[in-house]
């Protein structure tokens, strides 16, 4: 349980550290689109460990920790839709200002490999709103399974 918070917060302050301090100095537009961009992924982030939670929940023998973290994942699912949505609207604002102002040129590797991350993002929202529609073991593996394929995608984004 420790390990697994300590891990979410080196996860975000490599990001953090990562998108601010390993580069030149770049515009400040840019460095607004970076920081928007930082945000969304914590966002991503928050979400993508309600499968952790999830995951406790099922394979946890102490009825305390399994109640509690019922609990607790019963409130954290009423922010699941909220979160997805704003963070993506970040990311719209993020792609918006790369594209306008970064001097890379748009078929850089670093350009095409955020897009090909919007574009799994795009999927991956549409597997979340078939599974809240209805919950078939189909449609619960395919929001499973893109939420991961999508993680995969923008971390090579930004660590390319
Ligand atoms: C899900 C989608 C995306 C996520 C999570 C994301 C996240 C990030 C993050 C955290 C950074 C800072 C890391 C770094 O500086 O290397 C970054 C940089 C960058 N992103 Fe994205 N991004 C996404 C989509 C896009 C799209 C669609 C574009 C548009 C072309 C884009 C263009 C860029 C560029 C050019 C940089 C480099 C900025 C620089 O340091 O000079 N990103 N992205
Ligand atoms: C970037 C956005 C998102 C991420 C990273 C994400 C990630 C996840 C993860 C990892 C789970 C746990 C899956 C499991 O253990 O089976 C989950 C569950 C779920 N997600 Fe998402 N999701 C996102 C967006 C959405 C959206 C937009 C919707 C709906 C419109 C949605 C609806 C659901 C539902 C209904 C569940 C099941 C909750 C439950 O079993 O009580 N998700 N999501």
């Amino acid at each position: 349980m420790k390990g697994w918070l300590i891990s979410n917060a080196l996860f975000i302050l490599l990001v953090i550290f990562w998108s601010f301090w390993h580069r030149e100095y770049s515009s400040p537009a840019i460095v607004v689109g970076k920081t928007f961009a930082v945000i969304a992924v914590i966002l991503f982030i928050i979400n993508v460990n309600m499968y952790f939670i999830f995951l406790i929940i099922r394979k946890s023998k102490t009825k305390g920790i399994k109640k509690t973290l019922a609990l607790f994942s019963r409130k954290m699912m009423k922010f699941h839709v909220p979160i997805a949505i704003t963070a993506t609207a970040l990311i719209c604002i993020h792609a918006i200002i790369m594209i306008s102002f970064h001097p890379l040129e748009i078929i850089d590797i670093k350009k095409l490999s955020g897009i090909l991350a919007i574009l799994i993002l795009s999927v991956h929202l549409f597997s979340g709103w078939l599974r809240r529609k209805k919950a078939s073991g189909f449609r619960r593996l395919f929001h499973l399974r893109m939420a991961f394929i999508f993680l995969t995608f923008f971390l090579i984004h930004i660590f390319i």
